[in-house]
């Protein structure tokens, strides 16, 4: 059962990671403890979170060895800039206490700044020192990557964008997959609340004898998506994990396919630019 996917410069990325949005300094080392002990070695940050120090300090104390561990951290937007980058790339290292990023993301293209182009170099010149191993994207929609595509150096390899089962983004997936980038699904799970109540998801949940949580995880799997659903709770955490014992036959995934309303939970990234967000 495939665990790991190869980007498009040949590294292995773990396709299931624990994003640690809103996972706090005090719940960082039992979260993290937890996920190790599941399997996980992937784990999603970024400056804005302001947890990237405890989560760095929660790794080095899992005693897993660095080449092991896949971490992902984000340029927050209002540090976009050719300087900036740079300094906020070493800041976002120094709090980890690493040594080299697996993957670092620019975070919202921010359109009116028009300052991504110039940051993504910021970020090849890091790759040319070995400081980052993959360069990323977020948020950003089909004309914002055609616009990098046209001058980048070096491909993305994920673009990581809000998806689950209410806002599916097939056209993009589409665009990303022909560009060969592959897409990263935010909030996959939609942050709980009424989709683990829809009667499609709980019927395919009780076929497979599995939680819902645990379908949508695997119906993002099976479509190609890597993922990284938050939890602070262990045992939530766990279950995010045992996805890896079975498929969604394409009948099922057609069905979840088709909850689709395009209502997006969050911001168009065409409207967030700069200070927006706080
Ligand atoms: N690039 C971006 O702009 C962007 C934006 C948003 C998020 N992200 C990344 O994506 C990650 C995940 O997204 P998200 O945090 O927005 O949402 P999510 O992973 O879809 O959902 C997280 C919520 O679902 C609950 N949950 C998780 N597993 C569960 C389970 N098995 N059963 C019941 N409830 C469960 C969590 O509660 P408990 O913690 O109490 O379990 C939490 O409230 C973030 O942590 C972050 O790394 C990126």
């Amino acid at each position: 059962m495939t665990k790991t996917v190869t980007l498009n410069n040949g590294i292995e990325m773990p396709m299931l990671g624990l994003g640690v949005y809103k996972i706090t300094d005090e719940e960082m080392q039992d979260a993290v403890d937890a996920a190790i002990k599941a399997g996980y070695r992937a784990f999603d940050t970024a400056h804005f979170y302001f947890n990237e120090a405890s989560l760095g300090k929660a790794l080095k104390s899992s005693g897993v060895p660095r080449e092991s561990l896949f971490v992902t951290t984000k340029l927050w937007n209002d540090d976009q800039g050719y300087e900036n980058t740079k300094k906020a790339f070493n800041d976002s290292l120094e709090k980890l206490g690493l040594d080299y990023i697996d993957l670092y993301l620019i975070h919202w293209p921010c359109p009116d700044n028009d300052l991504f182009i110039e940051s993504y170099q910021a970020m090849e010149a890091l790759y040319a020192e070995g400081k980052i191993k993959s360069l990323g994207v977020a948020n950003f929609k089909q004309h914002h990557l055609e616009k990098l595509l046209a001058v980048a150096k070096v491909k993305p390899v994920v673009n990581q964008i809000e998806y689950h089962p209410i806002f599916n983004q097939k056209d993009l997936q589409a665009y990303c997959k022909a560009q060969d980038i592959l897409v990263t699904a935010w909030s996959p799970l939609m942050r709980g609340g009424d989709l683990f109540n829809n009667e499609v998801l709980q019927s395919i949940a009780e076929q497979y004898n599995k939680t819902v949580p645990q379908i949508i995880l695997r119906w993002h799997i099976d479509s190609g998506r890597i993922v990284i659903p938050k939890s602070r709770n262990p045992e939530r955490i766990a279950e995010n994990y045992d996805i890896f014992d079975f498929e969604l036959n394409e009948a099922d995934i057609q069905a979840i396919d088709t909850l689709n309303k395009n209502e997006r939970q969050f911001k168009d990234p065409d409207v967030v630019n700069m200070g927006d967000l706080k």
